[in-house]
């Protein structure tokens, strides 16, 4: 509520029946009304003039006091001042209730002299208006306190809305719309400092909005300098208070630019400019205000009436523009301040946030970087994992309806899909990289063992060949027999050799075959310890390690169980790790989500075997179909090709029936064809 003055209206009322009977007044300085019913006279008074306020003075006789008070106690205080002069006799005095003396000002009798009457007069009309005047005041201080204390609320609840805001577009429209509608502004803009590649500074207009216009919004960025209002502002750091924008002084070294208004068919008439200051002390930016149209008529801005005034015709301007009252110089100062805090703090958050992502970028990068084959999965997975959730946002019947992904959620999935893998880096690089049951380097030495046993051998045959000779020259004894005998038999033997060599190539293979490659393995071992095999220093050579055995006895794929407990414990590592950096409240899950990708929902994952959809997370679930996707569609090492999408819907529908995966997110990803919406190049940043 803001202090108005009203007309006050004085005048003496004399009731009818006194005319005549009282000394006649002159020199009066006010009007005499005479009237027959001083009630209704006051009643129809109050009504002309609406906001005006009575100051009078009744003379009328005692017997009507009582129900003239009686109607002035029905009528609003603060639209009647007044003072009663009694006409009576000596008897009349006597029987004076004197309960409710302070309206009366005399008692007289109707023989008073004219000199004492308008003394009275004159007295009754002075206590009337210091009556007055003291309301006023009062009245006036506590609309300055309401204000004050609006002001106050309204900074405090500024503040708040400020400081929970994080999206800075959305942040600056907030700024600019909780500023015009304390000041009750029409339009208003925002500008921020900015510097150019050589440190010069500029001015940037980031946002506005016009009440009455409907404009579209287009970013510029202008010379800071004192020329402009809002260059002059964010220089000096000054607000600028502008009455008229066109009536601004020549001498002032700032000027309008009405180029705006005349496009738009609009008139800038009076402006609040205020600098935003960090707590540096340093102008960030510029709020500037324009056409306040508070107060007028008596329209209030609290009831939102004012604010939201079009501005239609020139004569609307005229009508409802007024300039921005004094006091919201400093309030909208404060407000501003609030404002760069906000944006600063926005600022800083951001960045901290874009550091923090390009760190966790460089280093999934860095780690993927170790096995090129494998590179960009994380990104991908991290991709598909997004796309999931803006999925599950979209649906509207089945469980996954009462599941919504905020921001937050997906930002905090995406790093945790990022880092998913992230205790690979703990585990040997051979292992991820080893293609077959056996390391190229351990087939080669297997190689020449057997190459040294087939050398060893044939040399043995042929000194025994030799020996067979030298008896049947030296001797003179039949040998042809027993020479060919033991050439078939180092043939045999020989010939057996290579084709131990074929087999255990063949058993060094990952792919599952008919033959049991323990069974193979044995049989192959029983030959060949039956071999003696000796060294040059005269020791036996074990032609098949312990290593070789163990690695060729495995069944499936390339890995003994050795290895793969190692591989397995990367989920731990990832957690490990991804616990021990400071997440904020919002990302608190990373570390859990990032662990269960290799939860099956039938138990028989890793690392804890978690069984059913509650014991692991949706992220979880989602990540382990993003994860299985990519290791099939990925052309990732040269020895594996990438499997087609057909092929792929098929193995994820598997794992669904056989409740490994989350059915309906399997039917998600199938039937919303996500895997078209990933882009090829979902890799690690250069
Ligand atoms: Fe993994
Ligand atoms: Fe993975």
């Amino acid at each position: 509520m803001r202090f108005e003055r009203k007309n006050a209206i004085k005048n003496i009322i004399i009731a009818e029946e006194l005319r005549g009977k009282i000394a006649a007044l002159s020199d009066i300085e006010f009007p005499v009304l005479y009237s027959a019913n001083i009630e209704k006279t006051i009643d129809s008074i109050l009504l002309e003039s609406e906001n005006g306020i009575l100051l009078t003075v009744l003379i009328t006789p005692e017997h009507t006091y009582k129900s003239i008070y009686k109607h002035l106690n029905l009528i609003d205080y603060s639209r009647i001042f007044y003072q009663m002069l009694l006409i009576g006799s000596e008897e009349e005095l006597n029987d004076r209730n004197l309960d409710r003396l302070y309206h009366i000002s005399d008692f007289l009798p109707e023989t008073a002299t004219e000199k004492k009457l308008k003394f009275v007069i004159n007295k009754s009309l002075s206590i009337i208006e210091k009556h007055f005047q003291n309301e006023q005041k009062k009245n006036w201080y506590f609309n300055r306190l309401t204000d004050a204390q609006r002001d106050q609320e309204d900074l405090i609840n500024i503040g708040k809305s400020l400081s929970g805001e994080k999206d800075m577009e959305k942040l600056l429209r907030l700024i600019l719309y909780l500023s015009k509608k304390i000041t009750g502004a029409d339009a208003g803009s925002i500008y921020l400092v900015e510097e150019d590649e050589n440190e010069k500074k500029r001015l940037r207009f980031k946002y506005s909005h016009t009440f009455s216009r409907e404009i579209p919004l287009e970013e510029f960025v202008m010379d800071m300098n004192k020329k402009s209002i809002s260059g002059y502002v964010a220089v000096t750091g000054e607000v600028l208070n502008i009455p008229d924008a066109y009536k601004i002084q020549e001498l002032a070294p700032y000027s309008f630019n009405p180029f705006f208004d005349r496009q738009h068919s609009y008139i800038s008439r009076s402006m609040l400019v205020v600098p935003m200051k960090n707590h540096l002390d340093q102008i960030i930016g510029v709020i500037q205000l324009i056409n306040s149209k508070e107060d007028h008529n008596g329209v209030k801005k609290y009831e939102n009436e004012a604010f939201e005034i079009k501005l239609e015709s020139p004569a609307d301007f005229d009508r409802y523009v007024v300039t921005f009252d004094d006091r919201y110089n400093s309030l909208l100062e404060a407000i501003a301040g609030q404002a760069a805090i906000s944006i600063e703090n926005n600022r800083l958050i951001n960045q901290i946030q874009k550091q923090f992502e390009e760190f966790v970028k460089a280093s999934v990068t860095a780690i993927e970087s170790r096995d090129p084959a494998t590179s960009g999965h994380s990104f991908r997975v991290a991709q598909i994992c997004k796309e999931m959730a803006f999925a599950v946002n979209e649906v509207h019947s089945g469980y996954l309806k009462d599941f919504t992904f905020n921001e937050n959620d997906i930002k905090e999935l995406e790093f945790a899909a990022l880092l998913h893998d992230f205790g690979k880096v703990y585990i040997d690089l051979n292992i991820f990289k080893k293609a077959k049951k056996l390391y190229p380097k351990d087939l080669e030495n297997l190689k020449l063992r057997l190459d040294y046993l087939y050398r060893y051998l044939e040399l043995a045959y042929f000194a025994k060949e030799m020996e067979i000779l030298r008896e049947g020259l030296n001797f003179n004894k039949p040998y042809e027999e027993e020479l060919s005998r033991i050439r078939s038999e180092k043939t045999s033997k020989l010939t057996r050799i290579i084709s131990i060599k074929e087999d255990l190539v063949t058993l060094n293979e990952p792919t599952i075959t008919d033959r049991d490659p323990e069974q193979v393995l044995e049989e192959i071992l029983h030959e060949i310890e039956n071999i003696e095999c000796i060294d040059i220093t005269g020791h036996k050579v074990d032609i098949l390690t312990d290593n070789d055995r163990v690695n060729l006895m495995i069944k499936r794929g390339s890995l003994n169980n050795e290895e793969r407990l190692e591989i397995e414990s990367h989920v731990i590592e990832t957690y490990k790790f991804v616990s021990k950096i400071p997440w904020p409240p919002e990302y608190r899950r990373i570390p859990e989500i990032a662990m269960r990708h290799h939860e099956k929902l039938d138990g028989t994952g890793y690392p804890d075997g978690l069984k059913g959809k509650e014991s692991v997370s949706i992220q979880s679930r989602m990540m382990a179909i993003a994860d299985i996707y990519d290791a099939l569609t990925a052309q990732d090492r040269p020895y594996k090709k990438s499997v087609p999408i057909d092929k792929v819907i098929k193995i994820l529908k598997e794992e669904a029936d056989n409740n490994k995966l989350d059915s309906d997110l399997v039917d998600l990803f199938i039937d919303t064809k996500l895997y078209e919406k990933l882009s090829t190049t979902a890799t690690a940043p250069d």
